[in-house]
């Protein structure tokens, strides 16, 4: 019996069976998940974050229920993984006030090294991590990193998170998703339960970050690698924008961005400010953006903003003076970073970015056929695809894009999340315009879990090549598997793999199915086919 075989007779008898850490429960539908304990208090792992060149960010949370009352949580970082060389340690008091999530950041520490460490507790060990530090100004070291995004945990199994552990990486960037805020639909092919439904209080995030972080190869995988994650919109709720932060649900917002910020290696530098950016040397600077907190209402309204399409009146909204997906605050910072990166001769100008910035036009009206029939045509006029991206702010990225241009800002590379497939384009600095030079390029890198348009099944092949046609055209595309990309920069080249899986069984290899090789100075990428 095979295991696709083996859980539809477990279902279909409607009683209890083991299988490899999950439970099927009585009737049908998928297992609920277990999370095997050492018997330790650390059950969700440990995790680093990047800070400085001279300092890192330590993570974890100790179960109350298994920690003998202490409260006192000790840290030990060594410089070997053997922990004999221990350059630091301290300790950090845990509460019910931070949900028992501690974080410590660490200083004092040497450029461009990786560390390890690990907590204890009532004379109880936590997993062994590994920590980084930036590299000095002006270092000239390769930089590798993994991008993802969208692991809702009913969807799939976690299989790229074990192709993630087993990388060599400096950190993993992580583009938003990492919770599923929804109560989900429990629906065809999902291969495990949420037990905690809807989120929309403190305790309903929390509940879902200790569910997620529960799962073994997430945990790997962060026990291996620094994380850099920021948000997208269901660490609080679909589609959301800044009506909904400061109009709509503010109590809700607190609580989902107050549990993220308890949950994520990242120390706060601002309240809830998510952007920030980190510089490896010479050789890369990542821009990590929020386009969520502070966005304007999708061009489509509020009330429509669940919705994808967009055309008409929607993209005279969208090209509307002002509107903005960034906030002025945040689009000044990006616009003097990625300035600032080219002066001081930084390669590479990488942005870690939610949903897409390259337009996804499926049919241009921005022609003169059709500006002679209504001469007040928006600029970029046409029928798009997702107006809960770029799309919907299509001022803001006519402006950004001729910064790239103005300020001759080159060799950027765009790292996307949100759409649960893969793509790469290369964006023109006048996307209707096919003789104006292109100013960076994408890298959408599928989804960790979460279902896309492969759920279409051999559909979802058949319309892959439709893409290409659209206005401007996409270099590559994958609507049909899961996965993850690998960033790897040095000062002449950068080169992106994909890494694609399976996520209905546990277990499931990982692929590169494409890389991308961009030479510096030149935006147009070479692709070498390796599992299209
Ligand atoms: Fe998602």
């Amino acid at each position: 019996v095979d295991r696709r075989g083996f859980l539809r007779a477990s279902a279909g008898l409607g009683g209890v069976a083991l299988l490899g850490g999950c439970v099927l429960p009585e009737g049908f539908g998928p297992p609920v998940y277990v999370p095997p304990s050492d018997g330790t208090p650390f059950t969700l792992g440990v995790a680093s974050g990047l800070h400085s060149a001279s300092e890192v960010v330590l993570w974890t949370r100790v179960e109350p229920s298994l920690a003998d009352g202490a409260s006192t949580l000790g840290w030990t970082i060594a410089s070997d993984p053997t922990m004999e060389t221990v350059v630091a340690s301290g300790t950090v008091e845990v509460s019910a006030a931070s949900d028992h999530t501690a974080k410590v950041l660490v200083g004092g520490l040497q450029p461009d090294r990786s560390y390890w460490y690990r907590f204890g507790i009532a004379g109880a060990q936590s997993p062994l991590g590994r920590a980084r530090t930036l590299p000095a100004a002006g270092a000239v070291t390769p930089l590798r990193l993994a991008f993802c995004s969208c692991q809702n945990w009913q969807s799939g199994w976690y299989n790229a998170w074990e192709g993630i552990a087993a990388e060599d990486l400096d950190a993993v960037v992580f583009l938003g998703d990492y919770i599923y805020e929804s109560a989900g639909s429990a629906g065809i092919g999902d291969v495990r339960r949420d037990p905690v439904g809807e989120s929309a209080t403190l305790e309903t995030y929390r509940a879902k970050y200790r569910l997620y972080r529960s799962d073994p190869s997430l945990r790997r995988a962060h026990a291996a690698h620094p994380l850099v994650p920021v948000w997208d919109d269901h660490e609080f709720k679909d589609n959301f924008n800044r009506y909904d932060v400061e109009v709509e649900d503010p109590a809700r917002a607190q609580a989902g961005f107050r549990a993220w910020f308890e949950y994520m290696p990242v120390w706060p530098i601002d309240g809830f400010r998510i952007h920030r950016s980190l510089r490896w040397g010479s050789v890369g600077e990542l821009f990590l953006l929020d386009t969520r907190q502070y966005r304007d209402i999708q061009a489509d309204g509020h009330e429509a903003h669940g919705s994808f399409v967009g055309a008409g009146r929607t993209i005279r909204t969208a090209a509307a003076p002002d509107r903005s997906i960034l906030g002025a605050s945040q689009r000044a910072w990006l616009l003097d970073g990625l300035e600032g990166a080219q002066g001081d001769g930084v390669a590479w100008k990488l942005v870690g970015n939610q949903v897409m910035i390259s337009p996804l036009r499926i049919a241009d009206l921005d022609e003169p056929i059709f500006r002679q029939l209504d001469p007040t045509r928006p600029r970029h006029d046409g029928i798009y695809l997702n107006m809960d991206d770029w799309d919907s702010y299509l001022w803001e990225r006519d402006l950004l894009l001729a910064h790239l241009h103005d300020r001759k800002i080159g060799d950027v590379g765009v790292l996307t999340g949100d759409v649960h497939s893969f793509w790469q384009a290369s964006v023109r600095v006048d996307f209707d315009d096919l003789g104006s030079p292109f100013v960076l390029n994408e890298f959408v890198g599928g989804s960790i879990s979460s279902t896309g348009p492969g759920i279409l099944g051999d559909g979802a092949r058949s319309i892959e090549p439709a893409p290409p046609a659209w206005s401007p055209p996409f270099r590559y595309v994958d609507f049909r598997r899961n996965g993850y990309g690998v960033v790897s920069v040095t000062p002449d080249r950068m080169t992106v793999a994909y890494r694609v899986c399976d996520v209905k069984f546990p277990g499931s290899p990982v692929l590169t199915s494409v890389r991308f090789l961009v030479n510096r100075g030149d935006p147009v990428p070479t692709v070498e086919y390796l599992n299209p």
